[in-house]
């Protein structure tokens, strides 16, 4: 992909700044900010070149304007990324407190109309420290008033969205299937837990040797990352990165279901279709994986408290059951579906239809 490539999307706003001193370039992709402020993670990571890391926030912030929307949640959907010059691991910490210092810069000038959060490789500690400048934050640890880490909702939703699958898909209840879980942070972990406790057989695997030996010390059986999308279970659960699933992976995934946190899964537009074709039941990503979107934003913009936004997380099933009828009416892939459902959200909510919660701002 080119850069020109890259630049060229319909979304509402992309921000670039680079700061020669860390050598961290920033980006910023407002998507949509119909529904309301735009919202969406601050990613840190490493990419092969600037057009790859702008098409992954443009993605990024497509994929948080459907899942707000399909959740109804009165926000749009944008993303950040910063683009790491090494592993987010060997950042030293003061070109670490810079790198933020910059980005909450960078938020205070779009003055609200996009709110950042944590991501993969940034957490409620770093939001604190951009809540020092800009107050355009999600997801400031409980000491600062924030609503803390969203990887444990996001993990209960996903959870719920397995449960709803698995039903739906005619596998039962989750007691004895065999689960793979992809990717052992945050959300990945959490899941193993919920999994377990549900009677669940589990398999996991993870890039980093460190998770992969604390997972072996508590009894998990650990599958080398190269082997994970040809090793047989009920469900898959991606929870580490994008972009695993294309069309050639769907065609020979030993799997039943997909259901994971990872946002966009899928690599490729085929990829959906190439799964419903075989009878792999897909819970599109930004459906599953909004736990943690409920949690931010119903904690800190619409003031809800934990039974409320526990009960959000729970309605991940019916929205996913709405979404497998959509698919079955139309006779779509669940990915389509989901969307069609989001866009409908967003196409009641502006003619004023069906009315969004009001945020408190
Ligand atoms: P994390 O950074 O805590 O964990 C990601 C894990 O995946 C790490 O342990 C990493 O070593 C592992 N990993 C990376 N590449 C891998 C590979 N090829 N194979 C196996 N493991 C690999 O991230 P977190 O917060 O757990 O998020 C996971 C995914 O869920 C991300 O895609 C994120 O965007 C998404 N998500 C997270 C939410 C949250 O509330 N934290 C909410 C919605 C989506
Ligand atoms: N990054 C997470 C997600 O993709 C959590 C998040 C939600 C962050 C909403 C900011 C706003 O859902």
């Amino acid at each position: 992909m080119s850069l020109e490539q890259a630049l060229h999307w319909d979304g509402e706003l992309t921000i670039i700044r680079h700061d020669p001193l860390t050598g961290a370039s920033f980006i910023i992709r407002l998507d949509s900010t119909r529904m309301g402020p735009a919202a969406g993670g601050t990613r840190a990571a490493t990419y092969p070149t600037l057009a790859a890391a702008l098409n992954d926030a443009a993605a990024l912030a497509q994929a948080m304007t459907l899942k707000m929307a399909v959740s109804n949640l009165p926000m749009g959907g944008g993303k950040s990324v910063i683009v790491l010059p090494a592993p987010r691991k060997s950042i030293p910490p003061e070109s670490w407190a810079r790198i933020l210092q910059l980005h909450a810069e960078n938020l205070e000038k779009l003055k609200g109309s996009y709110y950042t959060g944590p991501d993969v490789n940034t957490n409620s500690a770093d939001m604190d420290t951009l809540s020092n400048t800009t107050k355009f934050v999600f997801g400031r640890s409980l000491e600062r008033g924030g609503a803390g880490s969203s990887a444990y909702s996001t993990a209960l939703g996903v959870f719920a969205a397995m449960q709803t699958t698995a039903e739906h898909r005619g596998l039962g209840s989750l007691e004895n299937l065999t689960v793979l879980i992809q990717g052992l942070g945050a959300v990945g972990s959490a899941l193993v837990e919920l999994t377990e406790a549900a009677g669940a057989r589990l398999l996991v695997s993870d890039v980093d040797p460190d998770r992969i030996a604390s997972a072996r010390s508590i009894g998990l059986e650990c599958i080398p990352p190269e082997d994970v999308l040809k090793t047989s279970c009920d469900i898959f659960a991606p929870c580490a990165m994008g972009g695993v699933i294309d069309s050639a992976v769907a065609s020979s995934l030993p799997a039943a279901a997909v259901v994971g946190a990872a946002n966009n899964v899928l690599a490729d537009d085929t990829a959906a279709r190439v799964l419903r074709d075989r009878g792999v039941l897909y819970a599109p990503d930004f459906v599953a994986n909004a736990g943690g979107a409920y949690h931010l934003v119903g904690r800190e913009v619409l003031g809800w408290n934990q039974y409320t936004v526990a009960e959000h997380i729970k309605n991940t099933g019916s929205i996913l059951s709405e979404v497998y009828a959509i698919a079955s009416v139309d006779e779509v892939d669940t990915d389509t579906a989901a969307r069609i459902l989001a866009r409908k959200r967003i196409a009641s909510a502006s003619t004023g239809q069906r009315g969004l919660e009001r945020p408190r701002f």
